[in-house]
């Protein structure tokens, strides 16, 4: 069954550079895949398609792909970001035992309900923006079980909702309170939890936060060893507060993606180039922290990294739904160019997912698009609050 969309511009993001703006453009698309783009004039006779949409001038992107997001979880930090306006900073409240340790008894004590049902109107609000393939993260439950638990709603979303959904184990986020003192034993226990999350189909990722607050590269590294054991790509929460060397590790375990990266050095960028890692950066957590250190947006450039950006939703740092304001950030904080942007939460999110079938509007690529009440794909990354979400497709279908 064809599907012809039709009178739209075109920003395909096909070629290295360049939005790839077709104007007066249309494409096609059987079941979940695009078969055809081109002109509209030029659209083929005799398609003997069974829907033509119209889209009245609208512009047509990817889908985004939001590529880091710590979606499942209860409770809120709204008193610790009081707190920090009065003074106290993220790692003094995270040593007190506040920051992600009271997310972790927040999301143990909810129950499945409730949990699920959290984490699904944070998935919609996201789907509604744009948002067609989604990454979500455990990393609040920091049990055996919790984290099994936090991995099957995320599962459950992808089931749901018509978008995609990438887990990663993100186990080795904080010490639980039952491992206080005991770092090196509870990454121990993380390790032989690994092999029973990948067996029931869990785990598309290994992720770790490697940082003084949370694990030491050489812990991090044995979560790696495991990984690697179990045929599982890995991720990392790389030098966000200070240089702990976790790029340059990971990337010895070809990973997918460093993400944060603000304290980033030379040894880092160099091993990922050589990788093919992606940088995620996370311009909604440097905002929401107030970080003064910038990721070195140019070195990447110079090194040829690929840069991809995410909203990190999560209470503590990046309590946002609002993929189009990070695509802002980016440009305002980061001073990445708009096409940089868009390019980071599509071609460059999927790459940081290790998805290479989404990203861009090109034949064979999956029917995942926006229609925008917009003129230009520039327009996406200047105005703040707006929503210019026309229609979402996914998989080929609209979503309602
Ligand atoms: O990506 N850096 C570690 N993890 C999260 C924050 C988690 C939290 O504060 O709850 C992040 O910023
Ligand atoms: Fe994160």
């Amino acid at each position: 069954m064809k599907t012809i969309w039709r009178n739209a511009t075109l920003a395909t993001l096909a070629d290295d550079r360049g939005w790839g703006l077709l104007e007066r453009g249309a494409l096609v698309c059987e079941r979940d895949q695009i078969v055809w783009i081109g002109a509209d004039t030029q659209l083929p006779e005799g398609l003997n398609a069974a829907e033509e949409h119209d889209l009245a001038g609208a512009l047509l992107t990817p889908g985004l792909v939001d590529c880091h997001t710590h979606l499942v979880y209860a409770g809120d930090r709204a008193e610790e970001f009081e707190l920090r306006l009065e003074g106290a900073s993220y790692e003094e409240i995270a040593r007190r035992g506040g920051g992600i340790a009271s997310t972790v008894a927040a999301t143990r004590a909810a129950g499945d309900r409730q949990l699920h049902a959290l984490a699904l109107n944070r998935a919609r609000a996201l789907l509604m923006q744009g948002v067609t393939t989604l990454e979500v993260k455990s990393g609040y439950g920091l049990s055996a079980e919790h984290e099994a638990r936090c991995l099957r709603i995320a599962r459950r979303l992808g089931r749901e909702l018509p978008l995609t959904v990438k887990t990663s184990c993100l186990a080795a986020h904080a010490l639980p309170p039952e491992f206080a003192g005991r770092a090196d034993d509870y990454i121990d226990a993380v390790c032989s939890w690994l092999p029973a999350l990948a067996a029931e189909g869990l785990v598309d990722a290994v992720d770790a936060f490697c940082e003084n607050i949370g694990f030491t590269t050489e812990q991090t590294r044995r979560v790696f060893e495991t990984a690697r054991q179990l045929g599982l790509p890995v991720k990392l929460h790389a030098e966000q507060l200070s240089d702990q060397h976790g790029a340059a590790m990971a990337s010895q375990f070809c990973a997918l993606s460093c993400d944060h990266l603000e304290y980033l050095g030379s040894d880092g960028i160099a091993a990922m180039a050589k990788t093919g890692t992606v940088a995620v950066l996370l311009p909604a957590a440097f905002y929401f922290l107030r970080e003064k250190t910038l990721p070195p947006v140019q070195a990447l450039r110079d090194a040829a990294v690929p840069i991809a950006l995410a909203t990190d939703h999560n209470p503590g740092s990046a309590p946002l739904l609002a993929p189009l304001l990070v695509l802002n950030m980016a440009c305002t904080l980061f001073r990445m160019t708009p096409e940089e942007a868009l390019r980071g939460m599509t071609l460059n999110g999927a790459r940081a997912l290790g998805l290479g079938d989404r990203g861009r509007l090109a034949v064979g690529q999956r029917a995942d698009f926006v229609a925008w009440e917009t003129g230009h794909p520039r327009d996406l990354c200047y105005w703040i609050g707006r929503d210019p979400v026309k229609q979402v497709i996914s998989g080929g279908e609209k979503v309602e």
